[in-house]
């Protein structure tokens, strides 16, 4: 794998490499993707294989804006232009009936595809150099926690991508919300940074997505899934003093009054705090960073509490749910 900067003639390399059927991992605002040609279909089995991804779940598509994204769905369903407009550039996928010359390995055999437009400087760029919609699932091992910077790439997939444009970490920490228009009513399956609240002033009668279903509609959204290696357990807001933890367990707390009364209980030998403050914007930036750096800890388990579920928070409680293997309460 090549480790690439973001000075222009770096990103022109990648794009280079993307036109030439190459793999490559790039940075965008939610989390790092792992992106091939959509018009390469052996880049795009290429994505799948170093994922072990199973061929059921389909990717997303990154374009530039609305214009490029009609050459991948159809965006004149109902609200797909004024998503765009609201939302984009930026973390919201829009689940669309696709257009016939879209692989179908890239949407796992449906006649929908979910299309975005990043707005990280660096994956619009790479986009805009390469001249082709970019296929780009997150870049990690299928199932485990989702890259939030270049490191966390590079030492879950290493050399089995061809290059890694490293950008930082990224700002959201979340992947992007995922909003099915293909279908009445619309329908959030994935909670991510734009929040359901936000979306539901633009769209009557929207939907969120049963935790328990398997509907049809969300390939992909499994209930154990963004997972550390390490046994994750969650509790419900200022539960953490009751948690029955292991010795040696660590927890991520809430909030500095969380956290405390988590430390004085005595259960954890360290507490985290994923944002002193109770600003669920911060603590999505920081959450899979933080995972991650336990998952490589000695502790036996980690502990989370959960966010009020409301805005980017119920994203963050989604992947802490999905994390522990619970889609309980
Ligand atoms: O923020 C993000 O969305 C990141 C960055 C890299 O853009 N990407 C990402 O991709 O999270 P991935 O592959 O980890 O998650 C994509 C999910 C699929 O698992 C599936 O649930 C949903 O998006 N999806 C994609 N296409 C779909 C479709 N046609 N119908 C229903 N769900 C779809
Ligand atoms: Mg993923």
């Amino acid at each position: 794998m090549k480790i690439l900067g973001s000075s222009d003639a770096e990103l022109r390399e990648a794009a280079t490499a993307l036109q030439n059927g190459a793999i490559v991992a790039i940075p965008t605002e939610t989390v790092y993707g792992l992106a091939a040609s959509i018009w390469d279909q052996k880049a795009l089995a290429r994505v799948f294989e170093v994922k072990n991804r199973p061929s059921f779940d389909p990717l997303i598509v990154h374009v530039l804006g609305p214009e490029d994204a009609g050459l991948i769905g159809e965006m004149d369903v109902p609200f797909a232009r004024e998503m765009a407009r609201r939302f984009w550039p930026g973390p919201l996928t829009m689940v669309l009936p696709k257009k016939p010359d879209v692989p179908h390995l890239a949407t796992a055999g449906l006649e929908t595809v979910g299309v975005r437009s990043p707005s990280h400087p660096i994956a619009r760029r790479i986009i805009e150099l390469a001249g082709v919609p970019l296929a780009a699932p997150s870049a990690n091992p299928f199932a485990y926690l989702s890259p939030t910077r270049a490191e966390h790439v590079q030492s879950q997939l290493g050399d089995k991508v061809d290059y890694l444009v490293d950008g930082g970490p990224c700002p959201v920490g979340v992947e992007s919300t995922v909003l099915d228009l293909s279908a009445q009513p619309a329908m959030v399956l994935r909670p991510g940074a734009v929040s359901f609240e936000e979306l539901a002033r633009v769209l009557p009668n929207l939907e969120m997505l049963g935790r328990h279903s398997d509907s049809p509609r969300a390939p992909g959204q499994l209930p154990v899934h963004y997972a550390p290696r390490k046994p994750l357990f969650i509790a419900e807001s200022g539960m953490l003093p009751d948690a029955a933890a292991a010795l040696g367990a660590i927890a991520i707390a809430f909030g500095a009054a969380s956290a405390e009364a988590a430390q004085k209980s005595g259960k954890f030998k360290r507490v985290l705090d994923l944002s002193p403050d109770e600003d669920a914007s911060e603590a999505a930036t920081k959450l899979f960073q933080l995972l991650h750096e336990l998952d490589r800890s000695d502790a036996p388990q980690i502990w989370a509490e959960l966010l009020p579920e409301r805005g980017i928070g119920r994203a963050v409680n989604d992947r802490l749910r999905k994390g522990a293997g619970t889609t309980s309460i």
